[in-house]
């Protein structure tokens, strides 16, 4: 069955902030800190972690009991959370703001398997151009595509932005020591020092250059794309523009249009969102730089994490806990922001997919049925790669007067052959999510500071500045190895996650009107600077735009 617009998901109502059994769970978990729950259950760590896709997700660190999970549960029962990954799964309408399905789990499917959205049948399609597109990945790669002059394309430009972007350059980062195809570069900012850096990378005559954007009407994108054709056409001559251009949207036309030669037009569908679109032939750059097969792994991966995701139990489910700790950190323990810290220098741009995914998702305060949110939704995402961030941010995870919970990402074996490196990598991701629980109380560091040679006095004034209070919560999330099926079962964990907690919040997690506002005024913006019209905005903004006008005229 479909939804409709006019049939929304009941929003959960008090909300999680309020809701009675959540708050009683939280108020009687309180006076224990994590340590003391340790002590009190020396089976925590072991029931606490649950494996699923490969993954090994360690929550025991996070600050919950049994007390809290069966509160959760129960809450996520009340939001009916296994209907509603029934309707994800069904392609139900479950973006009726936009009345749309939210398929992007077809995408990543074997072969063979049904799906359909908003009960129109998609697998035959979705796979058809799977494999045009991973063919034309191949022939990039073969040399059979080749260039105007005959020779071998050695250099893919992807231009986009946003979903757009974010997951192909994540992607084509993340297994780097994989890629044996043309090289990958990316442009997504409409500061054209971007564009100007990778093209400065890239030989005309070798190069391809991809035009991804859902809508074709993306305003970086399109200014990227046309400077992108000037430089070619500029080395090249117009009859060069068919071979060395592709284009990747649902809006077929446009891309026609700008001059991209209809078999070189890679088409997706509407059911797919920007963020959750590098499985689909957003993924091309991921398919030249690691073949058909690289990128099939990724899938099954990701393919691998769906199925336990629609099947597992909520209580064994690996999405669902992330999406159940998530929420609970957030309202019942009033976590204003969620850091990600992989341990992997290979995986730099993913915490930039992630707060695309996650507040792109659920930054919202409008419930499914149009009514205010009742508490607080996404907490601020960020985060770095560890060991860099414990230079930078993380003396505020350990001594700030608010916690952040921080997910702590692990690969276990490297992609490279320093085993002693590899093995300082993981000693530290460890060592920071013991610190952060375990922390430091003042009578030891006083009994650490006179052993060390400061008298009583000295030692008690110095102590608290060194004392950790410890009891922050983090999870651990472990992968074998940093390879395409354990990356894509990774990435779906996340979505998954984002999606579970969308439904404990009542939001629509596939909508982004948020991002409107901003992007009809820099028109009106643009248009002043042109001097098409007057400022006409607010009196600061206006004034800015008199100063911008004079350092630029
Ligand atoms: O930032 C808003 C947004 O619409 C994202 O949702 C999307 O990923 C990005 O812009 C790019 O859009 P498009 O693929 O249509 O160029």
């Amino acid at each position: 069955m479909t939804a409709s617009p006019s049939d929304p998901t009941p929003s959960p109502s008090p909300g999680p902030s309020h809701d009675p059994e959540l708050r009683t769970a939280a108020e009687t978990l309180a006076p224990q800190s994590l340590v003391e729950l340790f002590a009190n259950d020396p089976q925590r760590a072991e029931r606490y972690r649950i494996e699923a896709a490969g993954m090994h997700y360690s929550y025991a660190k996070q600050r919950v009991d049994d007390g809290a999970l069966d509160a959760l549960l129960g809450f996520a029962r009340r939001c009916d959370l296994e209907g509603r990954i029934a309707a994800l799964f069904a392609g139900e309408m479950v973006n009726p703001t936009e009345g749309r399905a939210a398929l992007h789990m077809a995408l990543r499917a074997p072969a063979g398997q049904r799906w359909q959205a908003l009960d129109e049948p998609v697998d035959k399609e979705v796979h058809a151009t799977r494999e045009r597109f991973l063919d034309f990945a191949e022939a990039l790669r073969s040399g059979q595509a080749a260039a105007a002059d005959g020779g071998a394309i050695t250099d893919v430009v992807n231009i986009g932005i946003g979903g757009s972007d974010l997951g192909p350059r994540m992607v084509c980062e993340a297994l780097a020591p994989l890629a044996d195809g043309p090289r990958t570069h990316f442009i997504a900012n409409v500061d054209a020092a971007e564009r100007e850096a990778a093209l400065a990378r890239c030989d005309p005559a070798r190069t391809l250059i991809i035009v991804t954007s859902k809508t074709f009407t993306t305003q970086e994108t399109m200014a990227n794309a046309a400077g992108a054709r000037a430089w070619l056409v500029d080395a090249l001559g117009e009859a060069a523009v068919g071979a060395h251009f592709a284009a990747v949207s649902t809006n077929l036309a446009a891309a026609r249009d700008f001059g991209i030669p209809e078999d070189r037009v890679f088409g997706f569908w509407e059911w797919v969102g920007g963020r959750y679109s590098l499985w689909s032939a957003v993924g091309l750059p991921i398919g030249v730089a690691f073949g058909r097969s690289g990128f099939e792994q990724m899938l099954a991966g990701a393919h691998a994490m769906d199925e336990h995701f629609r099947s597992a139990p909520a209580e064994a489910n690996l999405p669902v806990l992330m999406g159940l700790i998530g929420v609970w950190n957030r309202n019942l323990l009033g976590a204003e922001s969620q850091v990600v810290v992989p341990y992997a220098q290979r995986l730099k741009h993913f915490v930039g997919w992630l707060q695309q995914l996650e507040m792109e998702s659920n930054g919202k305060s409008v419930a499914l049925d149009g009514s205010a949110v009742p508490g607080p939704t996404t907490p601020a995402l960020w985060g770095d790669v560890g060991t860099n961030a414990q230079h930078a941010f993380f003396q505020m995870l350990h001594q700030a007067p608010r916690a952040h919970p921080v997910d702590f990402i692990l690969p276990l074996a490297a992609d490279h052959d320093d085993a002693q490196q590899q093995r300082l990598l993981i000693a530290n991701c460890l060592a920071q999510s013991a610190a952060l629980m375990q922390g430091r109380d003042e009578s030891t560091v006083v009994a650490e500071l006179e052993a060390a040679g400061l008298s009583p006095e000295a030692a008690r004034a110095a102590a608290p500045h060194r004392v950790f209070s410890g009891n922050r919560p983090s999870a651990t999330l472990l992968l074998p190895r940093l390879d395409a099926w354990h990356l894509g079962a990774l990435l779906a964990a996340y979505e998954h996650r984002t999606f579970v907690q969308s439904v404990l919040w009542g939001i629509n997690a596939f909508d982004q009107w948020g991002v409107e506002l901003g992007k009809q005024l820099a028109k009106r913006v643009d248009a002043v600077l042109r001097g098409e019209v007057g400022e006409n905005l607010d009196a600061d903004t206006d004034a800015l735009i008199q100063r911008a006008l004079k350092r630029t005229s």
